[in-house]
């Protein structure tokens, strides 16, 4: 067996912000994504390469076993609908809150209010518990445009300055989850590769804790 360790990171501003954190144990890639077109980077350490990949798909990289481990927002993780991972880790970084957010001016109570978003799964849990039906639009962006063109009533979506929500005219409603990215490990490569896991586990542990 490999010994080959396989890190899927979400590009953007998970890899910028993950990258100092493996920095700080001594994983460096030899290549930016910025300026590479290479999907695999290769670190300074011989066992260990980095997969650049769609925020979405690193839940199925790791699920499947097609990296060992990986870093993605725990929204991306609450809305994938999958076991096959463990979830050891808070990194701490890319935080942010997942909102339920509307129209300044509109100020009203729906009966069975129409929800523009990404993230389907975690709209239809949330208003599940609050025993409301509801109508969702699945977007895959720019979802605060949906209540201004009247595509929706509300929308669910990431804010963190509220600078875009206060931009569109719309105010955020109710805080639906906390967000922050999450170390994920394949069910399997725990087992098999454990020695090299824990290591890097505890390792970074003390890099986060610090
Ligand atoms: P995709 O490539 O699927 O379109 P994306 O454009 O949403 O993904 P990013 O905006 O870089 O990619 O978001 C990736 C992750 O960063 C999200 O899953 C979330 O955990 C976190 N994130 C998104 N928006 C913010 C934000 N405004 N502030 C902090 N973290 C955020
Ligand atoms: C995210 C999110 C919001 C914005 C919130 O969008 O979808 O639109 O950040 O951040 P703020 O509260 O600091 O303004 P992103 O910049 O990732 O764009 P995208 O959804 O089009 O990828």
């Amino acid at each position: 067996m490999s010994d080959m360790i396989t890190i899927a990171v979400s590009k953007g501003r998970i890899y910028d912000e993950a990258i100092p954190l493996l920095a700080k144990l001594d994983i460096i890639p030899k290549d930016d994504p910025k300026k590479s077109r290479k999907l695999i980077l290769e670190t300074n350490q011989t066992n260990i390469q980095i997969l650049v990949i769609r925020a979405t798909d690193v839940p199925t990289y790791v699920e499947r076993g097609a990296a060992e481990l990986g870093i993605a927002g725990k929204d991306v993780l609450l809305e994938y609908q999958g076991n096959g991972f463990y979830e050891p880790f808070d990194l701490g970084i890319a935080k942010c809150q997942m909102m339920l957010a509307g129209l300044k001016k509109a100020n009203k109570t729906y009966t069975r209010p129409c929800i523009a978003t990404k993230y389907a799964n975690i709209t239809q849990n949330y208003f599940a518990d609050l025993g409301q039906q509801v109508e969702i639009i699945k977007l895959y962006g720019s979802m605060e445009l949906a209540p201004i063109l009247g595509l929706a009533d509300q929308i669910v979506d990431l804010v963190d300055t509220g600078e875009t929500l206060k931009a569109n005219g719309l105010v955020p409603l109710e805080l639906i989850a906390n967000i922050s990215s999450r170390l994920i490990v394949n069910k399997a490569a725990m087992k098999m590769k454990n020695s090299i896991i824990k290591s890097f586990m505890q390792r970074l542990s003390k890099v986060i804790e610090n």
